[in-house]
């Protein structure tokens, strides 16, 4: 890939995602956008980027966003957030909460929004408690995917015994068996798509809790600023917004404390 044919589509994926390749990204990118070209039979680099900008339809940008986005996640990935959801849900009902919203807002295949549903689903059990969790993600790949909801073994793993056979069905014979989401946990949740680096957010809330953990890293300090701002406005005051240990909004939190590592409160 010419290094011209790279910063046309480092510019096109910022402009269009706020996600930010370093020059450290050149073979990343020519690796994840190879398996699309290939399926469209085109060889060429600079031939791929004309394909897109000629696509008006603009499925093609959004087939090489899902192509170069990083979806890394798993169930119960930071269990002390889940830890946290489970002591002030728990205070919060006990003090008599009927309603109660959330959002996970990088949601990718789903594991983040459906572990924070099981915790719900225990701590609510047959109480008259109204809960939707909002689940988003940029790429419509990974939304497909959770809207699914059918985890292999593998992933599967971390949700403990008890709670998988409570909240899944298992489908498939054993050597090849997923865990389908239940429906329970499927009630709860909301997937859509939507793009976090596009401002204002179409969200009035308020909510009381947001989970936006593991993709400030891949925003400039400029869009993350924004982004803390939105989350402030959605949320109630007393809400939580939690982020990805490796990540950090100090210095941009203006209105929240920080109460524990990555968890903020709106004051
Ligand atoms: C590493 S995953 C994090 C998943 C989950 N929150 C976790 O911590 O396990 C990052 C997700 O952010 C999504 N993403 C990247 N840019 C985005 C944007 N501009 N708006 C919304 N989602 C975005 C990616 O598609 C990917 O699914």
């Amino acid at each position: 890939m010419k290094t011209a044919t790279f910063e046309q589509i480092r510019k096109m994926v910022y402009d269009r995602s706020g996600i930010c390749l370093g020059d450290n990204k050149l073979a990343l990118v020519r690796a994840r956008i190879a398996k699309r070209m290939r399926a469209l039979k085109i060889t060429d680099y600079s031939r791929y980027l004309e394909y897109i900008v000629s696509d008006e339809s603009g499925v093609e940008i959004q087939q090489m966003l899902d192509a170069i986005s990083t979806n890394v996640t798993s169930f119960y990935r930071e269990p002390a957030h889940f830890d946290f959801l489970d002591q002030v849900v728990t205070r919060w009902v006990e003090k008599g909460a009927r309603q109660l919203r959330f959002w996970s807002a990088a949601s990718s295949t789903g594991e983040e929004p459906y572990t924070m549903s099981i915790e719900l689903a225990e701590i609510i059990e047959d109480r008259p408690v109204d809960v939707k969790i909002l689940a988003t993600d940029i790429s419509t790949k990974v939304i497909r995917q959770s809207l699914h909801g059918c985890y292999s073994v593998d992933k599967i793993a971390p949700v403990p015994e008890n709670l998988r056979r409570k909240y899944f069905v298992r489908q498939g014979t054993n050597g090849n068996s997923d865990y389908a989401v239940g429906e329970r946990l499927r009630q709860m949740v909301i997937f859509r798509q939507f793009n976090l680096s596009s401002f204002p957010y179409p969200i009035q809330g308020p909510l009381d809790m947001i989970f936006c953990s593991n993709v400030m890293i891949y925003f400039d300090r400029q869009i993350r600023g924004k982004m803390v701002n939105e989350f402030y406005r959605v949320l109630r005051p007393e809400g939580y917004l939690i982020v990805g240990h490796a990540e950090s909004i100090t210095g941009m939190a203006k209105g929240f404390k920080c109460i524990k590592p990555s968890i903020y409160l709106k004051e």
